[in-house]
């Protein structure tokens, strides 16, 4: 695996690819790699002749009281999963190469960013939008791989591939889970034992609306109820939002008509955790289509 810290050395690596007409896919990371970040990886190589993984803990999208500082950074055992993983490039770069000294440009979607996570998370996904654009733009690749975890994420960054005409597919792959339910996150691993073991209601809370949409039960309210009251039985757990959520507009729904998409976040501890499901549909109703 090549690795790459300078946006020239990654595009003289990508020209000769693409000189010989190979497709390049593209997984974006913050590194501290786990299954579902190599199930993207696993993916791009399943539909393209390269994978270039990036891992850059963008400062942009962390807000002044989150973790930047301390966000986990595990570049050596990132490199070993990967090297196995089979990614063919790893762009590596410092903070000065992605913003150098002026920066002042930036990216963003207007109304999506903000309900749900954008009512807490101030400017966050204006870091995210900048930081993919820019990305985009030096690795220059037919398609990119995205966790559904990150649903609002995957329906921003979509909008804004659809806005600016990006010449980008952009593929939403589903969330990984450990066998107890809990949503693969890299934050998983700042929950002490006692969170460790409520974490699983997350999930445990949004099967539990999945049941009664299976059983019939389309009224939002009822579902919504339904998955509160299971994190109510988590003592060490204060939840943010739960919220039933149009697909394309992020707007609440009263009922599900067909399909719409169930979302939580909250705080375990001092550790923000999120999580979701497409009721009446699968995460490949988000992303776009090639
Ligand atoms: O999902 C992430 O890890 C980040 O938000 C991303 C897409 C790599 C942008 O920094």
């Amino acid at each position: 695996m090549k690795v790459c810290r300078t946006v020239q050395e990654l595009r003289e690596a990508t020209r000769v690819w693409r000189g010989k007409g190979e497709s390049l896919g593209f997984v974006p990371t913050m590194g501290c790699l786990h299954r579902g970040h190599l199930s993207l990886v696993e993916r791009s190589r399943r539909e393209n002749d390269k994978t270039v993984v990036s891992i850059f803990v963008n400062p942009l999208q962390f807000g002044p009281k989150e973790d930047f500082s301390v966000y986990p950074r595990t570049e050596e055992e990132d490199r070993r999963v990967l090297e196995q993983g089979g990614a063919d490039l790893l762009f590596l770069p410092r903070v000065e190469e992605i913003y150098p000294p002026g920066f002042q440009t930036y990216c963003e979607v207007t109304q999506l960013t903000k309900p749900l996570c954008g009512l807490t998370r101030e400017g966050h996904f204006r870091g995210v939008t900048t930081v993919v654009l820019k990305l985009f733009n030096i690795v220059s690749p037919q398609r990119a791989y995205f966790g559904q975890k990150d649903a609002q994420q995957a329906i921003v960054l979509t909008r804004m591939v659809e806005d600016l005409a990006l010449n980008i597919n952009l593929r939403v792959c589903p969330i990984l889970r450990e066998q107890d339910g809990l949503a693969l996150s890299s934050r998983n691993r700042y929950l002490s034992r006692e969170e460790r073991e409520q974490a699983p209601g997350l999930s445990r809370a949004l099967g539990r609306a999945e049941s009664l949409f299976l059983e019939g039960e389309r009224g939002a309210r009822v579902l919504r109820d339904a998955v509160r009251e299971e994190l109510g039985r988590l003592p060490l757990f204060t939840p943010e939002y739960v919220e039933l959520v149009d697909l394309g507009t992020l707007l609440p729904v009263e009922r599900v008509e067909s399909k719409a998409l169930l979302l939580l976040a909250g705080r375990l501890g001092r550790t923000r955790l999120i999580d979701n499901i497409v009721l009446g549909g699968t995460y490949v109703d988000l992303g776009t289509q090639e």
